[in-house]
């Protein structure tokens, strides 16, 4: 049971006779701030006010006295400049909160219209170790599917991996240069992982070569224009500032990773094996040496076939091991590589309906009033990461029949999905939603791309595991401190360290705005209070140690036919809390952000907080009050633990 949409149902009929209003003002029906204005709140009749040149006072009357709810509120008062605050009876939604009490999806109804999802999501380039980059798109994607599927619609996911790309190109020069046969007979991925890695630095080191002489044209131009500004008038206010301006560009310039990279390189020595600066003068040609090797690989060339089919199972077996660890799953795994032989064929297509055109001996699709256009074939014949999506788009539609696909792919890919969907459009594919679900960057502390010290990028095995040890360290203070002596064995506080780490580090992510950037930091994730995973959990084993505590079985108290009350604020608050779940899954549904649940979740904690402070539960005056308020905090858990889960978190039940 929705309570807004419910609300919203009721004002839509009111306004029917409203020229000019429409669904849109229905969004500005709110819960309230303040309980002193009610519970919720209808703030649409300024705007309509407004356009209908009428003040909104005698708006939002002429819609009071059509408005039929008095089964649902109180007489609503019109407050302020228009402000409708709504007072929900008692009798009306309590007996929807006794539902919930007996119900497995906590009164969520599925959606009326369920629609079919397809859901690209996590898609790590398989060569390489998987990094901090990934959390992100495996995490959203993850919540994404779990939340919509809860809500009734059918969901396909779909890790759309890259294990056809360069980065194959790379291991292939990397296993024919510099292989430790010993070292890849005994651990054939971190082998692998050192080989891309050393191909990479010594690619990056020709491309910093490249790129060095523009770099010093542009510091020397930059320098000159700060020479100049000294020359000038030095008591000038506006004058310094421009100055400090300036200084901190040319700064920024000489520090750029290019420089500290290059450097790095050039004065590495011993430490990598084999020694870098001595390879590199031997591996000249090295950047279109790895093309060639891909070329090769996409050309079929048998050597390179059977490595790339060695080398594919054990990278598969790694990022697995990952997932395993994450608890994510995927219904389907269909990579780059799986749709090759389906590219010259969505090429030709292309071409035959006069979508795609030859511009420079590649063949381009370009969109009116844009200068630039997707390529789908390259001069040289070889097809792009946009040939591969747009075949993958057609398979999925005819083997899913999708209403919608949703790509969980960092933001820096945005001019590529909109292309790429208008393409699709041009194509036929007009019906389908095609959302590019985009997320901002992960950063350290110091507000850049988070990077390890030496400048690496984070591995995300790494990242869990010094989760987890943190997380540890908390677990097994926490039960030290316990008033009756610790109470988990060891072994339980490691699964538990498991869980509160993990779940630590999701939640993080998830309670961001996926669309901007976020500091990664251990400390803050792992916080027993605020909104973190960390403290929902707490809040989760707490309510459960009152039903141990109190001796009382949960199951049996919910079938036992024990009535809620709400004779206090506080316990009315919690009620009408909980009730607002499916409100906040609706939210987060809708804008397919996470974050709208994580907010929810924090917001139902904290009034179960203030509740815990107020109500005595297992000492409360009668036993019916006691069983009321048991009920209460027993669908607080139910309530969180759900939550939890639809973001791929655990709870415990003891911590
Ligand atoms: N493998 C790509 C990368 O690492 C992401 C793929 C996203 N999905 C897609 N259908 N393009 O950048």
């Amino acid at each position: 049971m929705n309570i807004l949409q419910e609300l919203q149902a009721r004002f839509r009929a009111a306004l029917v006779g409203l020229s000019d209003a429409s669904d849109a003002d229905l969004d500005l029906i709110r819960p309230a701030q303040d309980p002193k204005f009610g519970d919720y709140q209808a703030n649409l009749a300024m705007p309509l006010g407004k356009r209908l040149g009428r003040p909104p006072r005698d708006v939002a009357a002429e819609i009071l006295g059509r408005l039929d709810a008095a089964d649902l509120c109180h007489p609503p008062e019109v407050a302020g400049p228009g402000f409708i605050n709504l007072r929900l009876k008692d009798d009306y939604f309590i007996p929807h909160l006794q539902a919930a009490v007996g119900d497995q999806r906590l009164g969520v109804a599925p959606v009326e219209k369920p629609r079919t999802f397809v859901i690209d999501y996590s898609a790590p380039n398989v060569a390489k170790p998987m990094h901090v980059g990934h959390i992100r798109s495996t995490v959203i994607g993850d919540a994404l599917c779990r939340t919509l599927r809860f809500l009734g619609h059918r969901v396909i996911s779909d890790n759309h991996i890259g294990d056809w790309g360069t980065q194959f190109g790379m291991i292939l020069y990397g296993y024919k240069h510099f292989l430790d046969a010993a070292a890849y007979k005994n651990n054939p991925v971190a082998e692998l992982a050192r080989l891309y890695r050393l191909v990479s630095l010594v690619m990056e080191y020709y491309g910093i070569l490249d790129n060095l002489p523009v770099l010093e044209k542009e510091i020397q131009k930059q320098q000159k224009i700060l020479e100049k500004l000294k020359l000038e008038d030095q008591n000038n206010k506006k004058i310094i500032e421009k100055i400090k301006e300036q200084d901190d560009k040319v700064k920024e310039l000489r520090s750029t990773w290019v420089f500290d990279n290059a450097t790095r390189i050039w004065l590495e020595n011993g430490s990598t094996t084999p020694d870098i600066s001595k390879l590199i003068p031997e591996h000249k040609e090295i950047r279109s040496d790895v093309l060639a090797e891909t070329a090769k690989l996409h050309a079929g060339d048998p050597e390179n076939r059977k490595l790339w089919q060695e080398f594919l199972p054990a990278c598969e077996d790694e990022i697995n091991r990952i997932y395993g660890r994450l608890g994510i799953r995927f219904d389907h795994t269909l990579g780059e590589s799986f749709y090759e032989d389906r590219l010259a064929g969505v090429v030709e297509e292309l071409v035959n309906k006069g979508i795609a055109r030859e511009s420079d001996g590649a063949l381009c699709i370009f969109f009116p009033g844009e200068k630039v256009p997707m390529l789908i074939r390259k001069q040289d014949g070889a097809f792009l990461y946009a040939t591969t999506d747009l075949a993958t788009i057609r398979y999925r539609m005819e083997q899913f029949h999708p209403d919608a696909i949703l790509y969980v792919v960092d933001h820096r890919q945005s001019m590529h999905f909109k292309h790429l969907f208008e393409a699709a459009r041009l194509w036929g594919y007009g019906d389908v939603e095609l959302q590019h679900v985009s997320f901002g960057t992960v950063l350290g502390e110091d507000n850049r791309p988070f990077k390890t010290r030496s400048g690496d990028t984070v591995g995300l095995e790494s990242l869990l595991d010094e989760a987890v040890l943190r997380a540890g360290e908390i677990v097994s203070a926490n039960d030290d401190a316990k008033p009756d002596g610790p109470e988990l064995p060891p072994e339980r506080r490691r699964e538990i360290a498991e869980i509160v780490g993990i779940g630590a580090l999701k939640y993080a992510d998830l309670s961001q705005n996926r669309t901007s950037d976020y500091v990664f930091s251990y400390d803050k994730m792992l916080a027993m209070n605020g909104n973190t995973a960390t403290y929902m959990q707490y809040a989760y084993a707490r309510v459960r140690s009152i039903f141990a505590k109190g001796n009382v079985d949960a199951a049996e108290l919910r079938r036992s036919g024990a009535e809620i009350v709400l004779p206090t604020p506080a316990e009315r608050a919690l009620a009408l809390e909980i009730l607002r779940f499916p409100e906040a899954l609706d939210r987060a549904a809708a804008d397919y952000r996470p974050h709208q649940l994580t907010a929810y979740l924090f917001d139902l904690a904290n009034r179960y907080s203030t509740f815990f402070e107020n109500c005595p539960v297992l000492r409360a005056e009668t036993d019916a009050l006691r069983r009321s308020r048991l009920l209460l905090c027993d669908l607080t858990a139910r309530t969180i633990g759900k939550g939890l889960e639809l973001l791929g978190i655990k709870v415990v039940e003891k911590m």
